[in-house]
């Protein structure tokens, strides 16, 4: 397993170019099972999760096929309706292909995803959401067997929380549905007026996506298109903690501040300088940075896949910092890994309170999940000495070439292949 060696104590200063967004490129993928002619994707990230996703959908019948380095063209018929525990276990995002192959195939045999590093996350509004619009649900030997015998309608959905991965299945699978669907309490994430651009490109006919009510009038095929997916906010947000936690100066380059308004507005509380620019959105730390309480919630507010290395960044700034986490239940899994470098944290149910220290110290440290290794990246930075950062294959899920990207700043940053 590869590992991370950071020497802490560099002022980052550069551009960094931000890819595109992991979580969106991922559904995309998928909503390439609905259309019958080509989807060509520009702006796709080189990640773990995107290969794996690719993997998903070879599987199911689908050819994909890399016409440039971030360009993929996915197209083909459909020759399984099964997605396999082995995949869907490594990927929870697969469970977004069940709706997909139940409107083209009207059967589908998914893998149930279980818990996660993050939590237990249930499926249920996934589940309940395709009922209504006529899927007949059976779960049986951890599969979950959907059929739809008299084909999909359209439904009035109420989300009984703004559910990203929800409201994106239930959207692409209402594209084929007969008649309307309206998808009330809607997760309002950029991803999801991106993946609403994408499909209506293939025909589809989605308005409102991007807000909290999207309807769908059903249509009976979709067909190919050419999409560029949207920049990645998250990962624009972590070197954007990058600058703040190393008292740097970096460009995000292609970052859309719109997408980044509560970080940038947290992170300006808290002492640095964010402005949008020409070429995206540069973020200056200037002096040492305060404390500040955050909470996270689901988009436009303070978003959980965050949390982590805003965490990283308040165990240096000066006073108290609570930050409480409102969207998964089990997100603090970086707290013992952060006390390991000299962080004062405590946890208090969803909330941890964190007592900024004058400097971390590099420490061996181990990554549990996508978010926590990159917060374990950036204390490393700002921490004195060397610090090794194991198990980074979480890292890779959701972040490009991080070493380049860092070390073209003036990181001292190396991966050590195993
Ligand atoms: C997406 O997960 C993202 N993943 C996550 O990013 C992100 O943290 C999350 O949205 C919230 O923004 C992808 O897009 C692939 P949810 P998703 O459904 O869709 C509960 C990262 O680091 N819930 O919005 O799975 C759920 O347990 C990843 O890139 C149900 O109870 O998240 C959670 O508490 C990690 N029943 C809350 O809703 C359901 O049927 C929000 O989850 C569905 C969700």
């Amino acid at each position: 397993m590869d590992r991370i060696e950071i020497t802490g104590g560099e002022r980052l200063a550069g551009t960094i170019q931000i890819g595109g967004a992991k979580n969106a490129a991922l559904k995309m993928m998928v909503a390439a099972l609905l259309g019958d002619e080509r989807l060509v994707l520009h702006n796709v990230p080189r990640l773990a999760d995107v290969a794996t996703m690719r993997k998903l959908i070879e599987q199911l019948g689908l050819t994909v096929e890399a016409l440039a380095p971030h360009t993929l063209s996915i197209g083909g018929a459909i020759t399984s309706v099964v997605a396999p525990y082995d995949i869907v276990s490594q990927m929870r995002a697969s469970i977004l292909v069940l709706g997909p192959l139940l409107a083209r195939q009207g059967e589908a045999k998914v893998s149930l995803p279980g818990g996660c590093a993050i939590g237990t996350r249930p499926v249920d509004f996934h589940l309940k959401g395709l009922e209504q619009m006529g899927a007949v649900i059976e779960l049986e030997a951890g599969y979950i067997a959907a059929t739809a015998p008299r084909g999909l309608q359209g439904a009035e959905i109420l989300l009984p929380f703004p559910s990203v991965g929800a409201t994106e299945h239930l959207m692409m699978t209402a594209t084929l549905a007969r008649g309307t669907t309206v998808i009330a309490n809607a997760a309002m994430e950029p991803e999801i007026a991106d993946q609403a651009l994408c499909l209506n490109a293939m025909g589809a006919r989605i308005s409102g996506a991007g807000t909290s009510r999207i309807v769908i009038e059903g249509v009976g095929r979709l067909g190919g298109a050419t999409h560029t997916v949207l920049p990645d906010r998250i990962e624009a947000g972590t070197y954007a903690c990058a600058a703040a936690i190393t008292g740097g100066d970096i460009l995000l380059g292609g970052a859309k501040a719109v997408h980044l308004k509560a970080l940038l507005q947290v992170l300006s509380e808290a002492g640095a300088e964010c402005s949008e620019e020409a070429g995206g959105v540069r973020v200056r730390a200037r002096g040492k940075l305060q404390g500040v309480d955050v909470k996270t919630e689901p988009y436009p507010g303070f978003a959980t896949d965050m949390q982590a290395q805003l965490m990283a960044v308040m165990c240096v700034a000066d006073g108290a910092s609570m930050l409480t986490e409102n969207v998964f239940e089990n997100r603090f899994m970086h707290v013992p890994e952060l006390s390991r470098m000299g962080a004062r944290i405590v946890v208090h149910g969803a909330s941890a309170i964190v007592r900024g220290v004058r400097e971390l110290s590099g420490a061996p440290v181990m990554a549990t999940d996508l978010r926590a290794s990159s917060s374990l990246i950036l204390a490393a930075l700002a921490a004195k000495g060397k610090s090794v950062v194991s198990r980074v294959y979480h890292l890779d899920r959701g972040y490009e070439a991080v070493e380049r990207k860092l070390s073209a700043c003036g990181a001292r940053i190396a991966r050590v292949k195993e």
